[in-house]
């Protein structure tokens, strides 16, 4: 395993960026790992609490429904929603992501795949009753964090929920951060393209420092 440089990953991210290509590193963090989905430096290891949460209040629903997972990393999160009853498609633009989802979870019922948010396959359009993202919109510049969330809702079935969970921070600040956190208009953004705003949490996660995060619920 590459010892994590948080410069040297900055420095790596952002001549990505520079270049244009800003999905183009995503596969050397999961490759740094050598075969161990421990040492993906990003992975919690542990399901989204506020995800888990939801699936909780929303578990009486009749209707699993399909679910999809975008940039779904080592598939901590895929895997929680599965056991909440949806179909779920987990997908990731990292090859190796989907290789360590795939061997450490060798009986799973989530389609774990290779594909591109910004270029999915057809027929997974407005197919989804969920669609969930962590921490992905925030790893993007850009005008790639607007076709992420237009992408995403894209994806949305008629009544169909987004959940997107995120770092925040205030409008004017952290400006150059990579990650780059959301603020609460970009984040609002959800809401102008038409989803209605189910519930919204702005909380401070448990790292010290802490890190302050969004949780949002739209929905179609
Ligand atoms: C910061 S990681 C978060 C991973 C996971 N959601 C988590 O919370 O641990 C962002 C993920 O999004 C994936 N990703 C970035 N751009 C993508 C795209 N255009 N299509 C699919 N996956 C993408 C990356 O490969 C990476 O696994």
């Amino acid at each position: 395993m590459k010892e994590f440089d948080p410069i040297a990953y900055k420095r790596m991210v952002k001549s990505y960026q520079d270049d244009d290509d800003p999905t183009g590193w995503f596969d050397s963090i999961y490759t740094d790992a050598e075969g161990n989905y421990r040492d993906v430096f990003w992975a919690d290891l542990t399901p989204n609490p506020y995800l888990l949460e939801w699936l909780e209040k929303h578990a009486s629903e009749p209707r699993g429904g399909n679910a999809i997972v975008i940039g779904c990393g080592v598939g901590d999160d895929a895997e929680a929603i599965s056991a909440a009853g949806y179909e779920v498609t987990a997908f990731d633009i990292s090859p190796e992501a989907i290789r360590l989802c795939k061997n450490r979870y060798p009986n799973t019922k989530v389609n774990y795949l290779i594909a591109d948010l910004f270029d999915y396959p057809l027929q997974w359009a407005e197919s989804y009753d969920l669609v969930y993202e962590c921490n992905t919109i925030q790893v993007l510049p850009g005008k790639y964090r607007i076709k992420a969330r237009d992408s995403m809702i894209s994806l949305l079935a008629p009544e169909g929920y987004i959940l997107v969970s995120c770092r925040s921070r205030m409008k004017g600040e952290q400006e150059d951060d990579i990650p780059l956190p959301l603020d609460k208009q970009e984040i609002d953004g959800f809401i102008r393209c038409g989803l209605s705003e189910e519930s919204f949490l702005a909380y401070n996660d448990t790292q010290l420092p802490s890190v302050p995060h969004f949780f949002a619920v739209y929905k179609r």
